[in-house]
């Protein structure tokens, strides 16, 4: 049994990042009497002068609906380098926080991050130090888990921003367009834009045509509404382009709201606007799923390493906390299915996803024709 763990939060931050904090450090001294160290600025805090800091369960009171982390993260790129679109791990790095960690007296570590964050864990585990992961993104885009908390918060304050400008829209009679977060997964706009009552929603799985984009504003118009709500992840594609960066240079995503915008207004001859949600999904109090969520993986993963476990991340499969490896949890990205349920159950009820094929028929009351005909499996009926 280890006598000191630590624990480190790496990448960009996400509601619940504290739940998970407050578990680890109460189920470490509760359960295992194991003295807990929280690593400041992520991986950096274990390289040259460290910064780390004893957590114990009085430092963490208060702090399960606090947003943020109490241990900050920074990424300086000291332990990956990203060679044309691999990762690369330089040695020396490693080595040194892995001494590092032997001079504190860290035994092993919980490590809760994105895809980038965990792979430098995994990294960690083929040296040989003990490591348990815990996943973390708001665009709940890994692979190996259900979902990840802060996605749901994210959710929650996409949906209460589009109920928000419905009202305007509808008053002004415009095109709204709100652009939330999603690099690579459309899964934020996908549900927010069901909970908020989108009527048409961008992801990156599904490249949009501004044909159709067109087309669904002037049948709604044509049936009577004459407003337009427009959800679109940052990573959403234009059919045959790119993505739209605010920064090519740091290929930081951001203006395919505004871009749209542009093109809405110039073929519709209507009044659009552009609202950019960004980092306001990621900020503040995490809610009750993800306080459950987090406080569920932090408890597990420090069980996992209490049992012997490493080289592992905690994931939510079929609403059990299980574990599974490192590697599968780095190495693929969960993509909204382009014919799966809920991209379905949308365009059932009336949303355009602007797929150049979608059918004027689908654009006024949204049958999407593809779906006239049942793709059900035989004996198995697809809900
Ligand atoms: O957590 C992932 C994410 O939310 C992406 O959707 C977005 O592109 C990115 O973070 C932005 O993060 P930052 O501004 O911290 O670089």
């Amino acid at each position: 049994m280890y006598k000191q763990i630590g624990i480190l939060t790496g990448g960009g931050d996400a509601p619940g990042l504290n739940a998970v904090i407050r578990a680890v450090v109460r189920t470490a001294i509760g359960e295992f009497g194991m003295t807990c160290i929280g690593i400041e600025d992520s991986f950096e805090g274990i390289l040259g002068d460290t910064h780390t800091v004893k957590l114990t369960t009085k430092t963490v009171s208060g702090i399960l609906p606090r947003g943020g982390t109490i241990l900050g993260t920074r990424n300086r790129g000291s332990f990956v380098k990203i060679v044309n679109g691999t990762p690369v791990y330089p040695a020396m790095p490693i080595g040194e926080a892995i001494a590092n960690l032997d001079i504190l007296g860290i035994e092993a570590l919980i490590v809760l991050g994105g895809e980038g964050t965990l792979g430098i864990a995994e990294q960690f585990h083929k040296r040989g130090f003990p490591v348990i992961g815990v996943p973390k993104t708001i665009d709940n885009d890994l692979a190996a888990t259900e979902f990840t908390f802060g996605f749901m918060t994210a959710i929650d304050i996409a949906t209460e921003a589009l109920d928000r400008l419905h009202t305007t829209a509808a008053s002004h009679d415009r095109v709204m367009i709100l652009e939330v977060m999603g690099r690579n997964a459309g899964w934020i706009a996908l549900h927010a834009g069901l909970a908020g009552s989108a009527d048409i929603i961008l992801i990156p799985e599904i490249p949009y045509s501004f044909d159709a984009i067109a087309r669904k504003v002037q049948a709604r118009e044509n049936l009577g509404s004459r407003f337009t709500n427009i959800v679109v992840a940052e990573g959403a594609v234009e059919l045959g382009k790119s993505e739209v960066y605010q920064d090519t240079g740091t290929q930081r995503l951001g203006g395919v709201g505004d871009y749209i915008r542009r093109r809405v207004e110039e073929m519709t001859g209507k009044e659009a606007r552009t609202v950019v949600l960004g980092h306001l999904q990621r900020g503040g109090s995490p809610n009750a799923f993800d306080r459950m969520l987090g406080t569920n993986f932090g408890a597990c993963a420090v069980r996992a390493l209490a049992s012997g476990e490493t080289g592992r991340m905690v994931a939510l499969q079929a609403g059990e906390v299980v574990t599974v490896p490192l590697d599968e949890a780095c190495t693929s990205i969960k993509r909204v299915p382009v014919d799966g349920q809920l991209v379905r159950t949308a365009r059932d009820i009336g949303i355009s996803f602007a797929a150049p094929k979608e059918s004027k028929l689908a654009e006024a009351v949204g049958i999407d024709p593809r779906f006239i005909h049942s793709t059900s499996p035989p004996n198995r009926p697809k809900l």
